[in-house]
């Protein structure tokens, strides 16, 4: 009986060391063997009443020595698939060629944008940002477009509900009245930004847009100045050789002007975007009207200046010859994709 039970330790003892465990689930047959509720050491644990009492002791370190070889063995074999199993998840081919990725394209909108704002720095113009939720008296009163003024029926406003004095800017000029009444003289600025206006969407119409604002201010600036500077604007923009301003009406500019750039009248593409003319219509501008500078605080016995203002969209299609704005705002990747080789980074 005695000697039974220290042959059967020694059993398991050669049992353990020798038992083979190489992935997962022999190592769960083993703990369940060895270490579960129902493991076959345990019954060797009650056998120590049997064991005369001279014995009893060395008997039971020999079976607690058994039961640690099993945990031991548990526990190095399961470190040893865990750390097989991590080395197999970062087992690459580093030599392997990546897989390629895809370039995207820049919008046409950001990348007439991009040129705009590129030119205007060479000239010194700054870039200014404001809000787009505005408030009634920067979008309109300080542009000498007060409530009840007819010009104010150009543009068709989205007010924000329940707060009349509350909209979306219908024109970057805001900005404007932002940068005079934050900024001294000399303010050189080009104001980029989103517009909102409650506009039926068509080919040639959208409810949002994009418009770039200029605004100098200065001592003695002149219409010269302007002229020159929208010259060089569409020299750049479009490689127009000349431009042509019609007298215009903004309540902002005193004396006010449209400016054309001659695209040629050769094709019968040209034809029919210059709707035979040979010109074609880009901006807005004009002298900055003495009653804005006095609302936001500039004195107009010492400074002038002078603002414009152009729609991004509108541009981008003349360049790109787009025949539809609506094609600028669906994120059409056919279309969008064709602009590739013109990216710039
Ligand atoms: N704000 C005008 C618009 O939305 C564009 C414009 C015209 C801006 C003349 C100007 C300007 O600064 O002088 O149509």
């Amino acid at each position: 009986m005695v000697i039974e039970a220290f042959d059967r330790v020694k059993e398991l003892q050669t049992l353990i060391t020798s038992t083979e465990i190489n992935n997962k689930e022999d190592l769960e047959a083993f703990r369940i063997e060895y270490l579960g509720t129902k493991n076959i050491i345990k019954p060797l644990f009650s056998a120590i009443r049997n064991i005369p009492n001279e014995r009893k002791k060395e008997y039971g370190q020999l079976v607690n020595a058994l039961k640690q070889l099993a945990e031991e063995k548990f526990i190095e074999i399961d470190q040893l698939l865990n750390a097989k199993a991590a080395n197999q998840v970062e087992q690459v081919d580093l030599t392997a060629p990546a897989e390629a990725l895809e370039l995207g394209s820049r919008h046409p909108v950001s990348l007439v944008l991009n040129q705009m704002i590129e030119i205007f720095d060479r000239l010194g113009f700054a870039i200014a940002e404001d809000i787009e939720i505005e408030d009634d008296w920067h979008n309109f009163t300080a542009l000498n477009t007060p409530q009840d003024h007819p010009a104010r029926d150009m543009q068709d406003t989205y007010y924000i509900l329940n707060d009349p004095r509350r909209l979306l800017r219908t024109h970057t000029s805001s900005v404007q009245s932002h940068v005079m009444m934050t900024q001294k003289p000399p303010i050189r600025i080009i104001a980029p930004g989103r517009v909102y206006r409650n506009e039926t969407i068509s080919a040639r119409a959208h409810c949002q847009f994009h418009q770039v604002e200029g605004l100098y201010i200065a001592e003695k600036v002149s219409f010269a100045d302007l002229r020159q500077t929208i010259y060089y604007f569409a020299k750049e923009m479009f490689g127009a050789t000349k431009i042509r301003m019609r007298p215009s009406f903004f309540p902002f500019t005193e004396p006010s002007a449209e400016v054309d750039v001659w695209w040629g009248c050769e094709t019968e593409t040209d034809k029919r975007i210059t709707k035979g003319t040979g010109w074609l219509e880009i901006l807005g501008c004009g002298m900055v009207d003495p009653a804005v500078l006095v609302n936001c605080g500039i004195d107009p016995e010492k400074y002038s200046g002078f603002a414009f203002g152009m729609g991004v969209e509108r541009i981008a299609m003349l360049k790109y010859q787009i025949d539809d704005i609506r094609l600028l705002f669906e994120n059409d990747v056919r279309f969008l994709k064709q602009f590739k080789k013109t990216a710039v980074f």
